[in-house]
């Protein structure tokens, strides 16, 4: 079996998810967010699990690519378009959909010839003031783009900055940038990512773009996501590997930053940043064995953490753990590691092997083979 660390990937929580972002979205449709890998989860497998899903979105034209050669058949978006000229043939022939933020990118198109025209979205600035044109420019750049014989049809982007916040005054001023235009061109159009769905319903639109939730990770400040109604995909487990009684005094790990308050047993498990676990998890962070939360103790090392096992006497080397996912949100991690969902599901690393989890209603394995 060798080294226990493992993502189990659940696909009925995957899709259980994206119905989820439907039924808060019912006219819209579903522009599934697979980029960074599916969020660490595995690109093919999630596309190829999202059978629903009426498009994808991903950030490269090499993630494009990666889903025709799997056979994924429904539109894919770029999300940062193309980078220079010389993606335009490749983008024309797997007919991707590049997203337009600047004039830079209005004019390789301009000059560009393509087999096939494409569908391109240009991206409004409507307050996140990171890419795209600012409103009063996106009317004209509309209008030069009909003129392209590259161009076969035109839709509108934008993309929130704050909406996981209900409070900030920040998504109502977006939207009141954007709808506008939106009415005024009479062009298809998305803003709405993950926390847009679940909060903002004016927002919804023609196309949805749900990253996050469909992981089963929460997209807004202080909802847990089972409040939301979203179940988690991954699970990331290991196993106990070894059991230590250590002596009142004694120093744990690199560092030596905890020392044991009195003598007591310190577990270790095999996993570590080098997986993806975050190096700065502090002591107290919990980790679940047997169904119980026990508090990490010691630095997080390359390939292994030290637990306080003094609430779990019975606990035996080979126990599974639990670092996150079913029975512990992510984002009770996240938060005690000072990072976000995203990151942590992201950052798993390729060593460690994705598995189709076992269902706890019936234990049948899935039919999908996560990639
Ligand atoms: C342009 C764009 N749309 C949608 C999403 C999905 O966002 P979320 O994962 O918060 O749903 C992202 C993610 O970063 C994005 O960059």
């Amino acid at each position: 079996m060798g080294r226990p660390t493992r993502a189990f990937l659940n696909a009925q929580a995957l899709r259980h998810n994206l119905r989820r972002a439907r039924s808060a979205a019912p006219t819209a449709r579903v522009m599934a967010v697979v980029k960074a890998n599916g969020y660490g989860h595995g690109l093919v497998w999630v596309a190829q699990t999202l059978k629903e899903a009426d498009a994808f979105a991903v950030a490269s034209i090499e993630e494009g690519f990666q889903l025709r050669q799997a056979g994924i058949r429904q539109p894919i978006v770029l999300l940062e378009g193309f980078f220079s000229a010389d993606e335009l043939p490749a983008i024309s022939h797997y007919q991707l959909e590049p997203v337009l933020h600047q004039h830079e990118q209005l004019r390789m198109l301009e000059a560009a010839s393509v087999a096939t025209p494409l569908t391109v979205w240009v991206k409004v600035d409507s307050g996140m003031h990171r890419v795209g044109f600012p409103s009063h420019e996106v009317a004209a750049a509309c209008a030069r783009l009909r003129g392209f014989g590259t161009v076969a049809e035109i839709r509108l982007m934008s993309h929130f900055a704050c909406a996981d916040d209900r409070n900030d005054p920040a998504s109502r001023a977006q939207l009141d940038a954007f709808l506008p235009l939106v009415r005024e061109l009479a062009l298809s159009a998305s803003i709405a990512n993950s926390a847009g769905i679940l909060a903002w319903a004016e927002s919804h639109l023609d196309w949805i773009r749900p990253g996050i939730m469909l992981y089963g990770a929460s997209p807004m400040l202080g909802e847990s996501a089972a409040y939301l109604g979203l179940q988690p995909v991954m699970t990331l487990g290991s196993a106990l590997i070894s059991i230590q009684r250590r002596r009142r005094g004694d120093a744990i790990g690199y560092g030596g930053s905890f020392r044991c308050p009195e003598d007591m047993p310190v577990g270790v498990v095999a996993v570590g940043y080098g997986d993806g676990y975050p190096r700065h998890a502090p002591a107290g962070t919990p980790v679940l064995i047997n169904g119980q939360a026990v508090p990490l103790v010691g630095r997080v090392s390359m390939d292994m953490i030290t637990l306080d096992l003094r609430r779990q006497l019975q606990a035996k080397v080979g126990d599974p753990v639990i670092l996150w996912g079913e029975g512990l949100p992510i984002e009770d991690i996240a938060q005690a590691a000072g990072t976000i969902s995203y990151e942590l599901l992201t950052r798993v690393a390729e060593r460690v092997p994705r598995v189709a989890a076992s269902l706890p209603a019936d234990s049948k394995r899935d039919a999908a083979q996560p990639g």
